[in-house]
C-alpha cells in the first residue's frame, strides 16, 4: 500500500510530531512500504487529492492532531486512515470527559476538579487553595484539560507554588485540571488492534529523577525506562486489562497508549489515554513493541494493512 504520514501541524507538539512522523516512515520504508511524510498545512486536501494514498497515518500530536479536527478532514476526504475517529478523538483528548468515561467503565482515575481561567481570576490562588484543601489537599498535579507531552503540567507540593502552576497551565489553554497526586509505579501501556481485537503490549515503566516533563521525555538520559516494566505476572496482566478496557471505553481504534500509576494498594489509576501516542526514538509505544519482540517496520506495516483492508 502507498502510505502518507501526516506530521507537524501547528500545535505545541509540532516538533515531537515531526520526529514521530520520520520514525514511523523510516520503519515502514524498511519494511518495504511506499511512504512519504507530509507536513500538514492548509493544502492538505489538495495534497491528498494529488498523492492519492491508500492509507494516511496521522501522526500529529496535540491540538488539531488529537482533538478530532484533522480526522474530520480525513473523513471528508474519504481516505482510510490509521487511528481513532473524530468523535472519539475529541472525547479522549478532553481529559475531564475522558476521566468521566473511564469511571463509568469501572476504571479508576485520580480525583479531580476543573477550573476555568476566569474562575481562577475571581477566586485567586487563595480561593483555589481552599477548594483544593476541602476536596483532596496537596500535593496535586495541575495540567491543561487538553494538552500533551506534559506541557503546562506541574506537580504542586506547597501552597505557594499553586499560583505559578495555574498561570503556566493557562498558557496552554483556558481550563485547568487539578488532580490529586497519586504515588506508585508510573507505567504506560500501549494497545494495538489485531485481527482478534485490541491487544496490550508489555507495560513500560518510567523511572525518573524529578518530573517526567517535556525535557525528560525527548532528551535521552534523564529517564530510566524498563521495558517490560518490573511487575509481577499478576500486575502485568492487571495493567494490560486496564489499558484494553480504557481503549474500548473510549472507542479508540488501531492504537492507543494508556498512562497510569499502579499504587501500592494495587489500584491502577489511569491518568489519561492517548489517541496519537508519541512514536519518537524515546517514546513509549515503540519501546513496548520492541520489548514484545516486534520488528517496528513489520508491526507498523500490519497496522497499515489492517486499515487498507
Ligand atoms: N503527547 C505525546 C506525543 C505522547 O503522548 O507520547
Ligand atoms: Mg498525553
Amino acid at each position: 500500500p502507498r502510505v502518507v504520514v501526516l506530521a507537524g501541524g501547528l500545535s505545541h507538539e509540532r516538533d515531537v510530531s515531526l520526529r514521530s512522523g520520520r520514525r514511523v516512515a523510516e520503519a515502514l520504508r524498511a519494511a518495504g512500504v511506499d511512504v512519504s511524510v507530509h507536513d500538514v498545512d492548509a493544502r492538505l486536501l489538495r495534497d491528498l487529492d494529488e498523492s492519492r494514498p491508500d492509507v494516511v497515518w496521522p501522526l500529529l500530536h496535540g491540538a488539531g492532531g488529537e482533538d478530532g479536527s484533522l480526522r474530520d478532514v480525513l473523513e471528508l476526504a474519504g481516505v482510510p486512515y490509521v487511528g481513532t475517529g473524530p468523535r472519539a478523538s475529541r472525547l479522549a483528548w478532553d481529559k475531564p470527559i475522558a476521566k468521566e468515561r473511564l469511571l463509568t467503565a469501572g476504571l479508576s482515575t485520580p480525583d479531580w476538579l476543573t477550573l476555568p481561567q476566569e474562575l481562577f481570576r475571581d477566586l485567586g490562588a487563595h480561593g483555589v487553595l481552599s477548594i483544593v484543601a476541602e476536596r483532596f489537599g496537596l500535593p496535586v498535579v495541575v495540567k491543561p484539560t487538553r494538552g500533551g507531552s506534559a506541557l503546562g503540567v506541574t506537580r504542586v507540593t506547597s501552597e505557594d507554588a499553586l499560583a505559578r502552576a495555574m498561570v503556566d497551565c493557562f498558557a496552554y489553554g483556558g481550563s485547568a485540571l487539578i488532580e490529586r497526586a497519586v504515588d506508585g509505579i508510573e507505567l504506560a501501556v500501549s494497545v494495538i488492534d489485531g485481527p482478534d481485537g485490541p491487544v496490550a503490549l508489555p507495560a513500560v515503566e518510567i523511572s525518573v529523577d524529578g518530573a517526567y516533563d517535556f525535557d525528560a521525555r525527548y532528551n535521552p538520559g534523564r529517564v530510566e525506562y524498563f521495558a517490560p516494566a518490573r511487575l509481577t505476572k499478576a500486575q502485568a496482566e492487571q495493567v494490560a486489562e486496564v489499558a484494553v478496557a480504557a481503549h474500548r471505553a473510549l472507542d479508540l481504534r488501531h492504537l492507543s497508549r494508556t498512562d497510569l500509576i499502579l499504587q501500592a494498594d494495587g489500584t491502577a489509576q489511569v491518568l489519561e489515554v492517548n489517541v496519537a501516542p508519541g512514536m519518537t526514538e524515546t517514546s513509549l509505544l515503540p519501546q513496548a513493541a520492541v520489548a514484545a519482540g516486534h520488528d517496528l517496520g513489520a508491526l507498523y506495516r500490519r497496522v497499515v494493512e489492517l486499515v487498507a483492508g
